[in-house]
């Protein structure tokens, strides 16, 4: 077992409109910019050795094609969804920066949800073995986990991710105004990563997100620049700390197992990721409390949370047999053994393997 505080040293910082910061991620410095409208005359792009990967859904963006069509930067534009997130598209991506004469110099522009993004990067990194790197998220999923922190990949054979690298962006542009025509189920996607992010920090951003529910829930600009920023800089203290994820940044798989089983035991379409996750943090802390690790009123505090932001915990409707089968296909094992994210209070968390009597009891 081990365990880990993040002290929330995140929190040593006034908010001011427009935000920015830096991440350190071995040999590269991630510059974050948040802010509320979409500037991209901020790219500064050399239009001659530059390509912008985006999908069918956000060509459809009367403002952002028309950027596109001005910056005089070649495109690719791929099919929209997970089906799609496989070598094909990298092939693609590698064809249109090719055929447009892109060098090792080259910046590959990535502006789409959590799939365009992880294979923009992707290619970026593989492409005359890594080029330059700048992400525009246009998901909240993406804006708080996604693009940060250098994990890319594609699926390989039925298997998420399977194929991938560790390949941070030079710089990350967060628009809050892409949120505005987002999806109330691809909202809350996001919203349970920053939830995660709250629970394995401290009290200060569990105690914005319980007062704030309402302003959040109506997608007030500043607010949710304030909450984006608190929630990265949560990530960004574990992915600079370790950004291979040898330890402590597999804490930011909380909730992340039980989560996978349910998406894949569910059905096709039920849950978004985040929904799932959020299902799969309450369980974790079930389970918890069952071993007697997790404090009981914590773990109340949490649902309490989450059934606010509108989570469906109590869903029970899914295959058993599919959960145990993604559950035993987990990536994150130990000798064998599934490890779980579990946590005893607020900021206090650990791996540990867990009984699937056990398992069966919380789901
Ligand atoms: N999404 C978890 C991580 O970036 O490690």
């Amino acid at each position: 077992m081990n365990t880990a505080i993040v002290n929330g040293a995140a929190f040593c910082y006034t908010y001011k409109s427009m935000d920015k910061f830096t991440i350190n991620l071995e040999t590269t410095e991630s510059l974050i910019v948040i802010d509320k409208e979409i500037a991209l005359g901020r790219l500064e792009i050399n239009p001659s050795n530059a390509l912008i990967v985006t999908d069918k859904t956000l060509s459809g963006n009367a403002a952002l094609a028309s950027y596109i069509k001005s910056s005089g930067c070649p495109s690719v534009v791929l099919p929209s969804g997970e089906a799609y997130k496989n070598l094909e598209s990298i092939k693609k991506i590698a064809e249109a920066a090719l055929r447009s004469g892109l060098d090792r110099q080259a910046v590959f522009i990535g502006i789409g949800g959590g799939v365009i993004c992880d294979m923009c990067a992707f290619a970026a990194s593989v492409y005359m073995r890594g080029c330059r790197l700048v992400l525009l998220p246009t998901s909240l999923l993406s804006m708080v986990d996604a693009s940060i922190g250098g994990k890319t990949g594609v699926d390989f054979l039925e298997k998420k991710n399977l194929i991938g690298s560790f390949y941070p962006a030079d710089k990350v542009f967060i628009y809050i105004d892409f949120l505005k025509t987002l999806p109330e189920s691809e909202y809350r996607s996001g919203l349970a990563e920053i939830i995660k992010h709250a629970l394995l920090t401290g009290p200060e951003l569990l105690g914005f997100l319980e007062d704030n529910k309402e302003l959040i829930m109506r997608r007030k600009a500043g607010i949710l620049e304030e909450l984006i920023s608190k929630s990265l800089r949560v990530k960004a203290e574990y992915i600079e700390t370790d950004f291979r994820e040898q330890g402590i940044r597999a804490h930011l798989n909380f909730g992340h197992t039980f989560g996978h089983a349910l998406e894949a035991a569910a059905g096709l379409g039920r849950f978004t990721h985040g929904e799932a996750v959020a299902w799969g943090m309450e369980r974790s802390l079930r389970a918890g409390v069952k071993i007697g690790l997790t404090d009981r009123n914590y773990a109340e505090r949490v649902r309490a949370l989450l059934l606010g932001y509108g989570y469906n915990l109590d869903f029970e409707d899914f295959d058993r047999k599919l959960f145990f089968e993604a559950i035993a296909a987990d990536k994150k094992k130990k000798n064998g053994q599934i490890q779980f994210i579990l946590q005893r209070n607020i900021g206090e968390t650990f791996s540990k393997a867990l009984d699937l009597e056990l398992v069966k009891e919380v789901i």
